[in-house]
């Protein structure tokens, strides 16, 4: 039989929390029973990779989730994949066996959910190795690598015909926004939305609440380069709260006549948590959370926005189960249906990642495409 080797082969490493990534040539174990090796073929750099590297203590590390590949092998018992299927990571698996699998209501698999430790799900072990030294894995991706590991759970069979260097941003951050416009918050016909933080995350949730039909769709954000891109997203009204001499919620409040149908977190800042809560109307607003904060994960809010009938709703990849819900999403796509291309500001080499690191990093970019 076919034995799959080890791999030797180039990631960018992350030895150093805030530290350049580092070319290393990396051992690639073979896939363990029930995972999969993938040639990743493009990643994306999404902002949650910056918050853990730039706040975590997992070292060395290859970081990276948003990614596009194709199976090089399988593992024992893998009877989903065949070497050469086209596949999104995921950066949450989906057993589909477990009560949040099975249940319509939840998309938090209890297997297969996301790893924070930096090792397998299977084993708690490492597939990379640096000279003899394991290196980490980030959300049992690990994408900056050209060969990576993954469990077959954790990745999602694509059509062969859909362009890899585009799709994998359906890995994750259009993805998450879409879903919490669709998924989570169920935004109908005619609604006020203001969206906080612009960035690919508040545009795919834009995206949906203008395919939804949404009347207004107010964006916030600090930084006014983000207005024209969101404009083609769908967003109808910028605020800049650094131009106002009030709170942005009383602003929004007035703009929307008493507060909006929906609010959205998209920046990772627990502080918007609580101005989203507030811009929010009385009676049926809902506010849904999408960042993930770096410092300060504790959120406030005084009781009475509860009492006075809002509601704060959590999500994670905007509620979509990976395995049964992506396919159709990269469908979706193809027909021409949904925006990807558009978030596509940049596409770098492999060897320039620390560009992107640096462009995400000063708001000069939605996603940069790293080809392999
Ligand atoms: N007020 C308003 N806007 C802000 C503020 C603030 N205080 N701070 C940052 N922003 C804006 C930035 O200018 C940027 O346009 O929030 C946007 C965030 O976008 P990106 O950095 O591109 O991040 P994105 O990949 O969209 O992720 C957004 O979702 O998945 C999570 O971890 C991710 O918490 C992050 C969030
Ligand atoms: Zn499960």
């Amino acid at each position: 039989i076919d034995q799959p080797n080890v791999i030797t082969c180039k990631a960018m490493v992350a030895w150093e929390a805030g530290k350049d990534l580092v070319m290393e040539e990396v051992e690639v174990s073979p896939p363990q029973p029930l995972e999969i090796r993938v040639k990743v073929i493009c990643t994306s750099l999404c902002r949650t990779d910056i918050t853990a590297w730039e706040s975590q203590a997992i070292f060395p590390r290859i970081f990276g989730h948003e990614a596009s590949g194709i199976v090089e092998s399988v593992g024992e018992g893998v009877t989903e994949f065949v070497k050469g299927d086209h596949v999104l990571t995921v950066f949450t698996g989906e057993c589909k066996t477990c009560k949040h699998c099975e249940s319509k209501k939840s998309n938090m698999c209890q297997v297969l959910g996301l790893e924070r430790r930096g090792v397998m799900h299977s084993d708690q072990g490492t597939r990379f190795s640096v000279k003899g030294k394991p290196v980490y894995h980030y959300c049992a991706v690990s994408s900056f690598s050209e060969y990576t590991v993954v469990h077959s759970g954790c990745a999602v069979k694509v059509s062969p015909q859909a362009p890899l260097e585009k799709i994998c941003l359906l890995s994750c951050g259009v993805a998450a926004g879409l879903g919490a416009a669709w998924n989570v918050a169920d935004i109908s016909e005619g609604s006020i939305v203001v969206i906080f933080g612009l960035g690919t995350v508040g545009l795919g949730v834009a995206q949906g609440a203008k395919l939804r039909g949404a009347s207004q769709i107010i964006g916030v954000d600090i930084n006014p380069e983000k207005y024209e891109k969101a404009k083609c997203f769908g967003v109808t009204d910028f605020l800049n709260p650094n131009e106002y001499n009030e709170p942005i919620q009383q602003v929004i409040k007035r703009i929307s006549g008493g507060g909006t149908d929906y609010s959205f977190e998209c920046i990772g800042n627990t502080g918007m948590v609580t101005t989203a809560l507030q811009s929010c109307c009385d009676g049926w607003g809902l506010t849904v959370t999408l960042g993930v904060p770096k410092t300060n994960p504790e959120i406030a809010s005084h009781y009475s926005a509860f009492l006075s009938g809002k509601t704060l709703k959590g999500s994670l990849f905007g509620g979509w189960k990976p395995k049964s819900d992506l396919p159709s999403l990269v469908n979706k796509y193809m027909n021409r249906e949904i925006q990807v291309d558009e978030f596509i500001t940049h596409n770098l080499p492999f060897e320039d990642i620390n560009k992107a690191f640096t462009l995400l990093r000063e708001g000069k970019c939605l996603r940069c495409v790293i080809h392999m």
